[in-house]
């Protein structure tokens, strides 16, 4: 009996797939490679069935004798342990990002003289509609407050942009490149205390207050399905910390990020400029304690953010401060610095990765903005939030298109910075 290979990645299964399938169970006897979550997660949105309940469904169709995992995009590791005879795939990615992992294959197949089939690709199939349908009816609550921790779990670090109103949450729900071989996109959003009062027209000092804020976060939701991270600033008195828990977690915010200063708080880019006071240990560990007994699903995040590099105080207290955070109940820790060489931040990583007791890792190179990605994950950071750049690219454009019609005593010369009117029409779908 000839072996036959087919990798399935998606939960939303057709009569394109199923076409594949009897393609392939012609040839002999199929081995199904099912993407793994992890696999799926690294290349495009997570997928709605895990992949225990996608194997159940795979493995109950016709013609299917084996299911294994698949733990990459590229199927050249299955494919050496298994030497199949065949693999078939369906036409559509002689093209597109698909194209290099295609070549591979067939290189592969090569070694032991193995064939690659192609019957014609079943357009029309209602993956891509029923996914775009999916979108549109949009979330509940609880789905999107579990999918940080999902994440978490599935990809090396979550990729986080920040938002200030609907249409930046727009952006980071469907702003996507593609390179070739992987798709990338935002898998979350920041609702910064800066970026949220700066395009309030006020100064970042909690000043705008809890349900202002509130009202920012809820036209968010409304138009996006991916998680939030909330910024609350200090949280204020562990009395309304634990209420400000609780709103977040009815709403479907995914996670808190409360900062260990006291008093009138000031933007931490400041520094040392201005004072600001951090909280001791024993009355932040508190607070976080509270805001744990407050929660009342398991999935609600509250990350402990640390002050001491942006107040000079070292890194041993920041060390401190996080095992005593972790200690209270933190579900994560976010270290925080302003300065523009990484090295402080790195070097509490370097310590960081050394406790016993570890919890997700979350970093704003906001100012050491040269650090990669990659970087971030070999220092074993969780979490990268890029905190304000929607707003700060946003505020120079308008300047400039506001400055131009002044100039001119007309707009027609501001049309360059512009999006064409029949554009803005039909930005945001459904207006017609
Ligand atoms: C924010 O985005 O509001 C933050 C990060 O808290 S920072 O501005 O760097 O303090
Ligand atoms: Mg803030």
């Amino acid at each position: 009996m000839k072996k036959v290979y087919v990798t399935i990645s998606t939960d939303v299964i057709h009569h394109g797939h199923i076409n594949i399938i009897e393609t392939a169970r012609k040839l002999g006897e199929v081995t199904i490679g099912l993407m793994t979550d992890k696999a799926i997660a690294n290349y495009t949105r997570l997928p709605l069935l895990n992949y225990e309940q996608r194997k159940k469904v795979i493995e109950n169709i016709k013609g299917v004798a084996h299911v294994v995992p698949q733990d990459t995009l590229d199927y050249v590791p299955n494919l050496k342990r298994l030497k199949p005879d065949y693999v078939v795939h369906g036409t559509d990615w002689r093209s597109g990002v698909q194209k290099g992992i295609r070549e591979r294959v067939i290189n592969t197949l090569k070694e032991w003289g193995g064939v690659l089939v192609e019957p014609e690709y079943t357009k029309d199939t209602p993956s891509t509609q029923l996914i775009n349908q999916m979108d549109e009816i949009g979330t509940t609550p609880e789905i999107r407050l579990k999918t940080l921790r999902k994440l978490l779990e599935l990809k090396p670090i979550v990729r986080v942009l920040e938002v200030h109103n609907g249409i930046t949450g727009k952006i980071v729900e469907n702003v996507k490149i593609s390179d070739g071989e992987t798709v990338r996109e935002f898998d979350g959003m920041w609702a910064s205390s800066l970026t949220d009062a700066t395009s309030k027209g006020k100064p970042d000092i909690e000043y705008a207050d809890f349900t202002s804020r509130m009202h920012t976060v809820d036209q968010i939701l409304e138009v996006t399905t991916k998680p939030l991270i909330f910024d609350t600033d200090s949280g204020g008195l562990p009395e309304h910390f634990v209420y400000t828990v609780k709103t977040l977690e009815r709403l479907g915010v995914s996670a808190v990020i409360i900062e260990d200063k006291v008093g009138p708080k000031r933007n931490s880019l400041f520094g040392t400029d201005v004072k600001q006071t951090q909280d001791t240990i024993e009355n932040f560990s508190y607070k976080i304690s509270q805001g744990k007994k407050a929660q009342i699903t398991e999935h609600f995040m509250i990350i402990a953010r640390i002050e001491s590099l942006i107040l000079k105080k070292g890194l041993d207290d920041a060390v401190k401060r996080a095992k005593a955070y972790i200690e209270a109940g933190a579900d994560g820790i976010m270290i925080h610095s302003k300065e523009k060489d990484p090295k402080e931040v790195l070097d509490f990583c370097n310590d960081y990765n050394k406790f016993e007791n570890k919890v997700p890792l979350v970093v704003v190179p906001s100012t050491y903005d040269t650090i990669t990605e990659e970087e971030l994950i070999k220092a074993g950071v969780n979490i990268v939030i890029y905190a304000n750049h929607l707003l700060r690219s946003a505020y120079p454009a308008m300047v400039k298109t506001a400055e131009t019609i002044l100039s001119n005593q007309r707009s027609y010369e501001a049309n360059e910075f512009c999006l064409p009117i029949k554009d803005v029409l039909t930005l945001i779908p459904g207006g017609k």
